[in-house]
Order: structure tokens, then sequence, then C-alpha cells
């Protein structure tokens, strides 16, 4: 069904979303209080749509269709028609919050308000708003054009229709919704910290540095990017943001603690490949060679795995997603190469188990205690069910 699909913040997720939202038919009006990130908005998603047309996913009268059916605006009263409101603004919780109530005074009482948020309460964003049965998370993922992955977060006073009629929305667009609680991080950028967080600890104990870490994960663990050409692709500066952000509202959990060398890759603003230089230099054409001991390469990719599924069976046990929502949200939300429950599974629990109970013996902290709910499985030869 067509929507009138209202949108705030025409930055990188904004006009992605927008772009989306239009491609499926939709009407979409495009809103910032910057005009020049609205030109930048339209610039941004009608190179995107010439280059669908060069690759021949689509052709230029539906390009040019697609691009009719955006407006972009500076005066939010156009918002009016929206049947569904997306908020794409600056990650701030008091310009979240007067935005809601500014356009809650504004679209119909049928319209969903939803939040793009990645890592604030989805409650507190609407607790200033009369009527906040209708609001919801909707995480898209960075580029929204491209990552399928939409994460759905009900608060404890989103209704049971805007849930399903959102999951439907998300559908209708093509996209793979999960539905994940509103707690810090939802589930991708939860599960996902130690692949950074276990991986900074192992080069702060000198037990291999980045290359041999990024090789071993890629070449042990299939994953796409080893942890610190990730960290640097994703920008330290927002890497170690959401890692703080997670730390702080869990309460200070050791599990989630910050390092100390991504906060100093962070305040000299080595961001990574935007700032030419992070845990590596991107002037300099020769790289740091990794250390060929296949035995170390399996000794980091087995802590780094261990503390992954210890994670993720942390969110299935405190009820953050169902097993299939964790291992979907793990493969097209970071492109992990299997599901780390499945994943788990296969090599035996037994042996992630015991791997993450030697760790917890050696170093007697808290980051490394045992999930219950793996401990369990693993002492009675069980699985995980997905
Ligand atoms: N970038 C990512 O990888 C990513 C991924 C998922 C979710 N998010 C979340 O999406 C949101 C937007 O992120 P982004 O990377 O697109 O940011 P961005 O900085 O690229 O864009 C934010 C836009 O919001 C506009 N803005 C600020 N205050 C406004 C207001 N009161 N009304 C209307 N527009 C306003 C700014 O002018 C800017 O154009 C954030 O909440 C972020 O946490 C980001």
């Amino acid at each position: 069904m067509k929507q009138h699909v209202g949108i705030a913040g025409a930055g990188s997720m904004g006009s992605g979303i927008a772009q989306v939202a239009a491609t499926n038919g939709n009407p979409v009006t495009l809103f910032d209080t910057n005009s020049e990130a609205l030109q930048k908005a339209q610039s941004s998603i009608q190179s995107s749509l010439d280059k669908l047309v060069e690759k021949n996913k689509i052709d230029k009268t539906q390009s040019n269709f697609i691009f009719s059916q955006i407006k972009f605006t500076d005066n939010i009263n156009e918002l009016k028609s929206s049947d569904l409101f997306i908020e794409a603004v600056i990650e701030n919780i008091e310009i979240k919050q007067s935005l809601f109530k500014n356009v809650e005074g504004i679209v119909s009482d049928n319209c969903i308000l939803a939040t793009n948020t990645s890592s604030l309460p989805v409650i507190a964003i609407g607790a200033a708003c009369n009527k906040q049965d209708r609001i919801i998370g909707l995480h898209f993922f960075n580029p929204p054009v491209l990552m399928h992955l939409v994460e759905v977060i009900p608060s404890f006073n989103t209704s049971e229709k805007v849930l399903t009629d959102s999951v439907e929305i998300i559908r209708q667009w093509g996209k793979t919704p999960v539905i994940a609680k509103d707690t810090p991080g939802f589930i991708v950028n939860r599960i996902a910290r130690p692949y950074y967080g276990e991986a900074l600890r192992i080069y702060e104990e000198g037990i291999a540095d980045f290359a041999t870490i990024d090789y071993a994960m890629r070449n042990i663990g299939g994953f796409r990017m080893g942890p610190f050409e990730l960290m640097d692709f994703i920008g330290n500066d927002v890497n170690f943001k959401v890692t703080e952000t997670v730390f702080t509202q869990m309460f200070f959990d050791p599990r989630y603690k910050p390092s100390i060398t991504q906060k100093r890759l962070y305040e000299g603003k080595l961001f990574g490949r935007k700032s030419n230089r992070g845990y590596y230099d991107y002037k300099n054409s020769n790289q740091p060679q990794p250390s060929l001991d296949g035995n170390l390469h399996n000794q980091i990719f087995d802590r780094i795995f261990a503390m992954l599924v210890n994670e993720a069976a942390d969110a299935l046990m405190m009820g953050i997603a169902t097993a299939a929502d964790i291992e979907t949200a793990m493969t097209k939300g970071v492109n992990y190469p299997q599901g780390l429950l499945a994943w788990a599974n296969k090599r035996g629990l037994r042996t992630v188990y015991n791997k993450l109970d030697d760790l917890f013996a050696y170093y007697g902290e808290d980051r490394y205690r045992v999930c219950p709910l793996l401990r369990k499985l693993a002492l009675n030869d069980e699985m995980f069910r997905i």
C-alpha cells in the first residue's frame, strides 16, 4: 500500500531511507533545517540513482520517477500528510525529543512516528509526546539503499498494531525486519561489541599486532574485514562513541568496557580511512605484514569468537530477540559469514564454553563470565535452538 512518508534529517541515513521509500512507490517529504544538507541529499540521491541506471538495475524513466517522488523541504509543516514519519536527525536526545513533540502536533493521529536512532532509548525519544503508543524504532543500516536489515524496536509504550504495521511496511520495502527489545545497542550493536573490544584487548596485552589479528579473523573466521580495518572503515569516532554509549547504558558492565587505545585514537582524530590514519596509515603504501604463526591465528580467532557467542547467548537469554532474528541480524547487518548461534553449534558449545571458562579462570575478570544459558547447554551437550 502506498503511504506518504515524512523524513526528518537529510544526512546519509535520511536521504538513503528517502530513496528506499520512493523506490517502493511512496511519495516522500524529506525535511531538514539545513538547506546545504538538502542540496547535498538531492545530489547524493541523484548520483545513487544514476549508478543504478548504469548498472541496469533500473531504467532512466524509473530513476526520474523515483526522484520526482521526493520533495525536499526546510518547512516542517510539509510533513503534515505523512502516514509514516521517520526521524534521522543527529544523535542528540534533546533535539530528537523536541522534534517528536513538534511533529506530533503537525501529523494526523494515525501517523506512525519512528526513530532511526542507533543508541538512544526509543522510549526516551518519545517521552515528551502525548500519544506514545505510535512511537517505534526503525533502525536502518548504512547505506540504507544496499543494506537489507532493519531492526524494529517497540518500546514498552508501543502498540501491537504499530509493531505489526511497521514490520509489514519494512517487508513491503523489500527489507528484512528483525524485532529487538528497546535495550542498548539493540541486536547488532550489542552482539558485535567483542569483535572490536576483544581484538583491542588482545592487542593491548601484546599478544598480537593489528595486522595479525585482522589476518586471523579474515582467514580463520572468514570475516570480510578484520576488526581493525573494520573500525578504520566505520571510523574510530563513531565506533568509540557506540562502545561508550553501550557501556554507560549497561550500567558499566565490564563486558562492554571501552579501550584506552581506541580512546587515544579518537582523541588524536585518528579516525581511520576518513582521516587517512587510524590503526593503519593509509598514506603509506607499505602496510604492516601479519605474523604467519598459525597457532597464534587460531588462538586469536577462538578467543574473539567465544566472546561473540557469549554475547549472542546473553542476548538470547535476556530476550533481546529470537534466536532466528539474532542470526539474521548478524549476517545481514554486519555481514558475518554465519549466524553466531549456528556456528557455535557446529564448533561445539563445549569448546566455546571451555575457552571462556579458561579466560575467566586466567583473568578472574567479570568480563569473561560465561553466559548461564551457554553454560547450561554446553554442560548438557545441547545446542542452541534456532
Ligand atoms: N551513519 C550511520 O552509520 C547510522 C546508521 C544507523 C543509524 N544512524 C542514526 O541515524 C541518525 C542520522 O545519522 P546520519 O549519519 O544520517 O547523520 P548526519 O549527520 O549525516 O545527518 C543528520 C542531519 O540531521 C539534520 N538535522 C539536525 N537537527 C535537525 C532538526 N532539528 N530537524 C531536521 N533536521 C535536523 C542535519 O542538518 C543533518 O543533515 C542518527 O540518529 C544516527 O545515530 C546512523
